[in-house]
């Protein structure tokens, strides 16, 4: 097994490139079963959740070859409507080809994901809304069995702006007969961009980026070709990694629209932010003052971001309070931030830290895709070597993290343990 192992206390200075986002090439490469013919996606990142796809993809009947930053997936012949446990244990996405396969198929066999590191993070409503557009859904030893010889468009109201469930249910009705009507749909840059993509295949989605999506139900859709958009969370990432060394990092790729909840408590905290032509400039302060938040579906600030800014917070001036809403038991990263000598408490939901802590290297383990990246963040401001284990959840999500942030000054490297 690998581990990152960083000597802390440099100031980061210089340009990082944000690679293509995870969250939105994901959705993308299941999007391609919806079509015959073959698509090609580009400034695919390369990570472990994208081989997981494409070995789910494969495993389907699709042909998938690589060029350069590109994934052409040809799905004009798909064998297998089945996405095993093996894969979808590996990475809960997966869950994403229900939609499609029901869509193009009729018939898709999921394995329900279970549980995971951050919560319950059930898919009652991705299942709830197929139903709504016709489907049956049937469970049977761990896996969901959905059958549809043609779904109807329908009206769904979502319980809450679930991601995922917005997702599979916008490339499912895309192929259904008549209009469905999507509320309190999830408003991420990642939904907009499925649409976009959908749109650009045949589809006729309107709306999204907003509660309410308008989908008409075409008979067919053309093969795909696109490009991901910028990770909105790997740039946020490398923004605080910027505001905890006190350096001055220019985020290229970094858009000022998906970030305002981050850019507006950074700010608050302290942090200079400047727009640039294709990034974000990042100065972090000679103290860094303690922020209140709360996680939210976007535009509110993203869970995704709530163990990078914790770290954040354990080197401000006084007590902030961050409060998780999204996810049960994403505090798994506090236990760890602690051994390094951080001061947090966990009162329910809400995690209380009291700053300025000289935080110092220590061994710690990664827990979670995020929760990975907030130990290198805090390990960047820490004194001597902190040795992050377990960062097969961290390649899940930042590709070449160490690369980049070394070629920012820091002093991190990937070893064996
Ligand atoms: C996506 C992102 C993940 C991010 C999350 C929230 C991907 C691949 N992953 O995950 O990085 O942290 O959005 O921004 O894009 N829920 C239900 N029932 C459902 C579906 C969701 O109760 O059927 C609940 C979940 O338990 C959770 C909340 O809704 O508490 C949000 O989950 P959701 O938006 O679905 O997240 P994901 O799509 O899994």
């Amino acid at each position: 097994m690998e581990k990152i192992v960083i000597k802390g206390g440099i100031s980061l200075a210089g340009e990082v490139q944000v690679s293509g986002a995870k969250n939105s090439a994901l959705p993308l490469l299941f999007a391609t079963l919806l079509a015959d013919g073959r698509s090609e996606i580009c400034n695919i990142p390369h990570l472990r959740d994208i081989n997981t796809a494409v070995k789910l993809l494969r495993e389907l009947g699709a042909e998938v070859s690589f060029t350069a930053d590109c994934i052409q997936v040809d799905a004009t012949k798909i064998r297998s409507i089945e996405a095993s446990y093996d894969l979808v244990k590996t990475m809960r996405a997966s869950v994403l080809v229900l939609g499609p396969l029901l869509a193009r198929c009729g018939h898709a066999r999921v394995s329900l994901p279970g549980g995971c590191a951050i919560g319950a993070r059930p898919i009652n409503l991705h299942l709830k809304g197929l139903e709504a557009l016709g489907a049956t859904i049937k469970l049977d030893h761990g896996y969901v069995e959905a059958t549809a010889k043609q779904l109807r468009g329908a009206k769904i109201s979502l319980d809450m702006p679930t991601v995922g469930g917005t997702e599979n249910l916008l490339m499912a009705a895309s192929l259904a007969d008549g209009e469905t009507v999507l509320e309190n749909a999830a408003r991420e840059p990642e939904i907009v961009q499925l649409a976009e993509a959908l749109n650009s295949m045949g589809a006729k989605i309107e709306g999204a980026g907003t509660a309410i999506i308008h989908v008409q139900g075409v008979e067919k859709l053309q093969p795909l070709k696109c490009s991901v958009i910028p990770d909105r969370i790997e740039a946020g990432t490398f923004m605080i990694a910027a505001a905890i060394t006190g350096g001055n990092v220019l985020v290229r790729g970094a858009v000022q629209a998906d970030q305002e909840a981050l850019i507006s408590k950074m700010l608050e905290a302290g942090v200079k932010i400047y727009p640039e032509a294709d990034g974000l400039r990042v100065i972090g302060p000679q103290q860094l003052k303690p922020v209140d938040v709360r996680t939210g579906v976007f535009p509110g600030f993203p869970t995704d971001m709530q163990a990078q800014f914790m770290a954040l917070m354990t080197k401000a001036e006084g007590t902030s309070r961050i409060s998780e809403t999204v996810f049960e038991n994403r505090f798994m990263h506090v236990c760890e931030l602690q051994r390094m000598g951080a001061d947090i408490q966990i009162d329910g939901h809400s995690a209380i830290i009291r700053g300025n802590s000289n935080l110092t290297g220590a061994p710690v383990m990664a827990t979670d895709l995020r929760a990975s990246a907030s130990l290198i963040l805090a390990g960047l401001a820490a004194e001597n070597t902190t040795e992050v284990s377990r960062i097969y959840h961290l390649d899940r999500g930042y590709e070449k993290i160490e690369k980049k942030l070394a070629a920012l000054g820091a002093d991190v490297r990937r070893e064996q343990e």
